[in-house]
């Protein structure tokens, strides 16, 4: 059983892995634990891209960006432990390793963490996942968020509904339908507590516009890079922006030394408000 590619979620992993065994110490990825997702022949093949062709990943500006995504993805995971929130929501959880990576922690804390993403991916994820680590305090949910039906992901969040929770989703909005993606961010603003906390990233409108697309005309979510505009967006749909930082000003945040930076995307951290208008 091996997960699938689905939207790069392999070639991501793969990343991640070089950079957590092959970089310096400052480039390091703290995902040491993603090569349980990676066959043998993948991990040989990232041990020669990560010793002998390194400068040739170096030089594509998105090879740095994921390292400063996990490290903010990580920051807001850690964060949603530290104020007590007692259910964590990896909607297109893909090789994400943050359930097992914390597991002691969010044990500790009494976190539920939904490892949630398409039928084929979550079921490959969860026989994996089960056969080497102890994963009672995952559950696995399959959603398809073009599917605009959402049953099963709508019964596992009933379940954890008396509470504030934390829904994150990396990397995962550039591959969804534009009115998929904003009636399940409006299913997000109505179903969970006030107080709930939304972080995901989406691409600029504009910057990538056929990147992700299954076929030509697919009108996938993207967003401007105006915080006027996202502010507007999201407080229509019941959110509220706390957080709003350009890829190209993560980067420089997280890597200053860098001279490169990534500026496809943007990222965002929501709170629900509890006030959704009709
Ligand atoms: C680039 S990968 C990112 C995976 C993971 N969040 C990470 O950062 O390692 C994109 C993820 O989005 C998921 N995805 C893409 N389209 C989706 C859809 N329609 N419904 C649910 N998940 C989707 C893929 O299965 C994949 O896991």
């Amino acid at each position: 059983m091996k997960l699938p590619n689905l939207s790069y979620m392999m070639s991501v992993g793969e990343l991640r892995y070089i950079q957590s065994y092959f970089e310096k110490p400052e480039y390091r990825n703290p995902d040491s634990e993603v090569g349980a997702f990676l066959t043998l022949s993948k991990r040989i093949r990232c041990m020669l891209r990560g010793t002998m062709l390194l400068s040739r990943s170096r030089a594509d500006p998105f090879y740095y960006y994921v390292l400063a995504r996990t490290r903010y993805y990580d920051q807001v995971f850690c964060d949603a432990v530290h104020d007590s929130l007692k259910t964590i929501v990896n909607v297109g959880c893909g090789s994400d390793t943050r359930a097992y990576r914390f597991a002691r922690q969010l044990r500790e804390e009494g976190v539920t963490v939904l490892e949630c993403d398409q039928e084929r991916a979550i079921r490959a994820k969860e026989q994996i996942a089960r056969r080497k680590w102890s994963t009672d305090h995952v559950k696995y949910v399959c959603v398809d968020l073009n599917d605009n039906v959402w049953l099963d992901f709508i019964r596992s969040l009933g379940e954890h509904e008396n509470q504030p929770i934390l829904v994150i989703m990396e990397g995962v909005s550039p591959y969804v339908c534009d009115d998929s993606f904003r009636s399940f961010l409006r299913l997000l603003a109505t179903s969970l507590r006030p107080g709930s906390a939304v972080a995901y990233d989406f691409k600029l409108r504009g910057m990538a516009d056929a990147f992700g697309r299954s076929h030509e005309g697919q009108n996938l979510f993207r967003l401007p890079g105006n915080r006027q505009e996202i502010d507007d967006y999201h407080r229509e749909l019941g959110f509220e922006l706390r957080h709003m930082e350009l890829s190209s000003e993560l980067s420089r945040r997280v890597q200053p030394q860098l001279g490169t930076s990534f500026n496809e995307d943007c990222l965002v951290r929501l709170v629900t408000t509890g006030s959704v208008r009709p």
